[in-house]
């Protein structure tokens, strides 16, 4: 083969591989196979010493126009390959802006906290501040200062866990409940009137049931001031208990006993169902409990900084959990924390 048929053969075999370039990929490997740095075109050129002297001139300029030819070809479907790789793309990249979009999942408060949200709310209408007392309390302050001395048989029905302390500390554990709020806050306000409400969480070493859990919460109402009689606690659970279940919505006191209270009463609402004639919810007896309350203990008013004889006061505490349940027909009281998002998204 002369050496012009040996350009002719391989123009011919570098057109036949460039066309069966499908990628990008194939067309670097053709590339380096013909016009790169030892490819067939520069090993042509290396062996131009065998080409007769004569002939040089003319294979040179056929070898430079064939660089060229290989260099337009390898240009123009270098373009080719790069508009279809990006056609490609977009094809597969393509975003239908007329689907319908994924909406994103929004929270929504607890419904303790919803309750406890109203609750504050109504009682902020009468003029008690919120205030939050801690978790973790003195046993002195959730027992002894509230009237229930160590060995007072009351302390039996609020068993709790006690933190560990060093042998000559003061015992401490988790509040059984938000009454220890009372003395934190009338240490802060004596000898002036206060009003308050106290939300929180508290803690009991309880068998857990459908009924009691060993963490729920409670609020806490306080008035503290002169000439406050049990008109007066009557007056604000009445208009506590319109505000929650709806006007007309009666209270009843029912005599009780608690530590830090003289009297003490246990506080009813007529049942929201049946509008007091009776039903499955209030157990056919029209009334619905929920709650304790009284007048402020003379001992109670003494460790909280108040002169008994100057000052009178009443309090109440109530369980959030246990109105949501009446109020939506929750029968068991581990669905609030039992983390299942289907018991929770019912109330957003
Ligand atoms: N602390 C009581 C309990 O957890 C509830 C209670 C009753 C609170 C009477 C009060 C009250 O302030 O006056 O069972």
């Amino acid at each position: 083969m002369t050496p012009t048929d040996e350009l002719s053969t391989l123009e011919a075999q570098a057109g036949v591989d460039l066309a069966s370039v499908a990628d990008l990929a194939g067309l670097a490997e053709w590339k380096s196979r013909y016009t790169g740095k030892s490819g067939a075109l520069t090993r042509a050129l290396r062996s131009m010493g065998s080409v007769p002297a004569e002939q040089r001139p003319e294979h040179g300029r056929r070898l430079n126009a064939l660089r060229e030819r290989l260099e337009a070809a390898f240009d123009e479907a270098e373009a080719r390959l790069k508009a279809a790789a990006q056609a490609a793309e977009l094809a597969a990249d393509q975003i239908d802006v007329t689907m319908p979009g994924h909406a994103p999942a929004l929270g929504h408060l607890h419904l303790t906290t919803q309750v406890l949200r109203q609750v504050e709310q109504i009682f902020a209408e009468m003029g008690f501040q919120v205030w939050e007392s801690p978790e973790v309390e003195f046993d002195d302050l959730n027992f002894s200062q509230l009237n229930f001395p160590s060995d007072h048989p009351a302390r039996d029905m609020q068993d709790t866990f006690y933190v560990e302390m060093p042998p000559e500390a003061p015992d401490v554990l988790l509040r059984t409940h938000t009454s220890p709020g009372q003395m934190h806050a009338m240490r802060r306000y004596a000898p002036e009137p206060l009003r308050v409400l106290l939300p929180g969480k508290v803690y009991r070493n309880e068998q857990i049931t459908a009924r009691s859990e060993m963490m729920f919460h409670q609020f806490e109402f306080l008035a503290v001031g002169h000439h406050i009689t049990m008109a007066d606690l009557r007056g604000t659970l009445s208009f506590f208990a319109e505000r929650m279940y709806g006007p007309g919505t009666k209270v009843r006191l029912r005599p009780s006993y608690f530590p830090f209270t003289e009297p003490s009463a246990e506080m009813d609402v007529s049942c929201f169902l049946c509008a007091g004639k009776g039903c499955r919810i209030c157990k056919h007896t029209g009334w619905l409990e929920i709650g304790g309350c009284g007048m402020v203990h003379p001992n109670v008013l003494t460790n909280g900084g108040y002169n008994p004889d100057i000052f009178s006061g009443f309090a109440g505490g109530f369980g959030p959990e246990r109105i949501a349940m009446l109020k939506y027909g929750i029968d068991d009281i581990r669905n609030f924390y039992s983390g299942d998002v289907r018991f929770v998204q019912q109330f957003g």
